[in-house]
């Protein structure tokens, strides 16, 4: 196994919060199945997770809970590494950024840096974002709020140290170009280079005096490293990088995939490949922003309230079922709508009826014809040839899909083979096979290649589900460890005749959605203004108060501060503007059109806040899908119409009420 290829994964490390939500698990789901992917193939694979600790907003949280900042953390890490175990994520090493290991080697990075020229002394004026641990000058700031999520900012005035990131602008402006595949999917890279990098970049303030919860700079210890510096780093400083020992260092570096969330990308493929060519050191291969995973239109996060607890979900339906969900839900790289009603009827249309049972009544046949052993096979005929041609393809489109990343995909592709033995059962009818001689015959080899194809369809969803292959393989009576290899997968026609099988429970017990979606607690959509039950309005009583409504009646239209991002024509129309649109950080933006082209050029809305009407249902606008109104006002005769607006200083995403 010298030769054997490296393969080195990493997620985010992870804000210790007590409740990390379903959003968080998707990432490690992501990446926890694409490492036992790579395993599975012959990679020599490493798995890195763990906690960015931190930062300004841990220190008041342990201060406001009377605890040091350390302590603070032990109890939440701890509960974090209880979330991954209960979801199967098998990391190799957990890195914490309070880590005597990390710290030392930050100290180093740092020093470096500073020696050589990059990192300088300077002082500091400007803004700081408590909640995204960002710093801002007075002209980056929106409104006198943070740009990134429109929170009010704290103004700083301190001796700092600052990274001279200007200095690699055009080097990595170059690298991006050259390097394709750096920055996936691919529509993040033009994001970078055209809003970020060509623009310029500003040197970077990289230490402050004010937070005492950081890696201290080791020769001047009033200062504190800035936290994304410190952050970042962890996927070098968790193999070894600047320690006695780097061998893990100097075996898995490249990384082979950064996971992000969206949001982050521009950490990590800014200021992250930047600190590495400082250092003189390789660039991961690929930085892959997934999307988010969002609630009711708006991304999971617990300052929304709208938060879905994995540990709730794996004790209900089991872990394989959740990361099954997760990762086939929805494309990776796009968002994606978690609902109940989505998850309990993929539980039971592909685990429930298509998987578990195909392998129950398979084995049920096999116990009920053939005294439960798997029957010698006859020869092939055309249906039979058919079917163990998709299952000696599966393996290598499966293969395909994982190394571009697309769960979702792979997983569809599996499922088509499952979906084909069950379309073979019904084609063969071996209830009615089994009545005569020369049926029975025939039925020998249906049988046996049903029980082959489950035994590829296991092998192929072990990274996505680790449990179920095992329950599988015991029914199927398999337990040579060779026919569960991914090398056997693509190999039919393994399995001995004789083997016997045992019925074992159902794999998915089948849900009854109704009830059960009526058992879980619903998760609060989004905070709201106080809202007395709904009564539909009575039509003779609206027509007496003179079309008058009531506060409950105005209570359902959601207006909101709305900041435009981007603005264009509509192609055809002398009428429609297409918008994007910013709420708050957290909510995915919106594509909203608007028939306002006569008044406003594209380029004058860029920056402007509207009022949006939030909660409109989408209609589609020339194909384009609209997601909301913008308010304006309009003469009588509507030649004149003029934006309806907040007074500045107001935050993106604010209600109007
Ligand atoms: O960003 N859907 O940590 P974090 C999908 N400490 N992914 C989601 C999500 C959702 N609803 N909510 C969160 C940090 N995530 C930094 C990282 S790395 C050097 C430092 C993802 O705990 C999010 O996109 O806020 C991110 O990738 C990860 O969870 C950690 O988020």
């Amino acid at each position: 196994m010298e030769n054997q290829e490296k393969f080195y994964i990493t997620t985010p490390i992870y804000y210790p919060s007590d409740n990390l939500h379903i959003g968080h698990a998707y990432c490690s789901v992501a990446a926890d199945t694409m490492a036992r992917f790579k395993k599975q193939t012959g990679f020599d694979t490493y798995f890195l997770t763990g906690t960015d600790e931190h930062g300004q907003k841990i220190e008041r949280k342990a201060q406001a809970k009377g605890v040091t900042p350390q302590a603070y953390v032990d109890e939440i890490v701890s509960g974090i590494k209880e979330l991954w175990k209960l979801m199967d994520v098998e990391y190799d090493d957990f890195i914490r950024t309070s880590d005597e290991r990390h710290v030392k080697a930050v100290q180093k990075i740092f020093r470096k840096l500073y020696d050589q020229g990059d990192i300088y002394k300077g002082s500091y004026e400007g803004w700081y974002c408590t909640p995204c641990e960002s710093f801002f000058t007075e002209l980056q700031l929106k409104d006198g709020c943070c740009p990134d999520c429109g929170r009010p900012v704290e103004k700083t005035n301190e001796e700092a140290y600052f990274f001279k990131l200007g200095k690699y602008q055009q080097w990595l402006i170059d690298y991006i170009e050259a390097h394709p595949d750096f920055i996936q999917p691919a529509s993040r890279k033009n994001e970078m280079v055209n809003n970020f990098l060509k623009p310029g970049l500003q040197d970077l303030c990289v230490s402050r005096t004010s937070i005492k919860w950081g890696v201290p700079v080791d020769f001047d210890p009033k200062h504190t490293v800035y936290v994304w510096l410190d952050a970042l780093t962890n996927y070098i400083t968790a193999l070894g990088y600047e320690s006695a020992d780097d061998s893990l260092y100097q075996k898995y570096w490249p990384a082979n995939i950064h996971l992000v969330g969206k949001e982050i990308i521009r950490f990590h493929t800014i200021i992250w490949p930047i600190i590495l060519h400082a250092l003189d050191l390789p660039l991961p291969k690929q930085v892959f922003g997934h999307g988010w995973l969002v609630l009711d239109g708006m991304k999971m996060s617990k300052s929304l309230g709208n938060v879905v607890d994995p540990v709730v979900l794996c004790k209900r339906y089991g872990s394989d079922a959740i990361r099954y969900f997760l990762m086939r839900e929805m494309p990776f790289g796009s968002d994606g709508q978690f609902s109940y009603e989505a998850l309990l009827t993929r539980i039971n249309a592909d685990l429930a009826n298509d998987l578990g049972n195909l392998v129950s009544r398979t084995v049920a046949m096999v116990e009920k014809y053939f005294d439960g052993v798997v029957p010698q096979h006859g020869e092939w005929d055309e249906n039979d040839r058919a079917l163990i041609a998709l299952a000696q393809e599966t393996p290598a489109k499966v293969l395909k899909r994982m190394d571009e990343l697309q769960f979702s995909l792979a997983l569809q592709d599996i499922w088509q083979l499952i979906g084909e033995c069950n379309r073979y059962i019904d084609v063969n009818a071996p209830w009615v096979l089994i009545k005569s001689e020369e049926g029975k015959e025939r039925l020998k080899t249906v049988m046996y290649v049903l029980c082959e194809c489950i035994r590829v369809a296991a092998v192929l969803i072990a990274p996505t589900m680790p449990r179920t292959p095992a329950r599988i393989f015991e029914q199927l009576g398999v337990n040579d460890a060779s026919l569960c290899s991914w090398e056997s997968a693509s190999r039919f026609g393994l399995l001995p005749a004789g083997t016997k099988v045992q019925k074992g429970e159902a794999l998915f017990p089948r849900i009854d959605i109704k009830k059960e979606l009526a058992d879980i607690v619903p998760t609060p959509a989004q905070p709201q203004p106080e809202k007395k039950p709904e009564k539909k309005p009575e039509p003779a009583k609206q027509a007496e108060d003179g079309g008058m409504i009531t506060i409950d009646d105005f209570a359902k239209i959601q207006l909101r501060v709305a900041r435009i991002l981007t603005a264009s024509r509509v192609e055809g129309s002398d009428k429609l503007l297409k918008f994007t649109l910013r709420l708050t950080a957290e909510e995915p933006e919106r594509t909203v059109v608007s028939g306002i082209a006569k008044f406003y050029t594209p380029e004058e809305m860029v920056g402007k806040q509207v009022v949006l009407v939030s909660n409109l249902k989408p209609a589609k606008l020339r194909g384009i899908r609209s997601e909301g109104m913008i308010l304006c006002a309009s003469d009588a005769k509507d030649e004149t119409l003029k934006l309806a607006t907040v007074e500045p200083g107001m935050e993106d995403g604010a209600y109007i009420r």
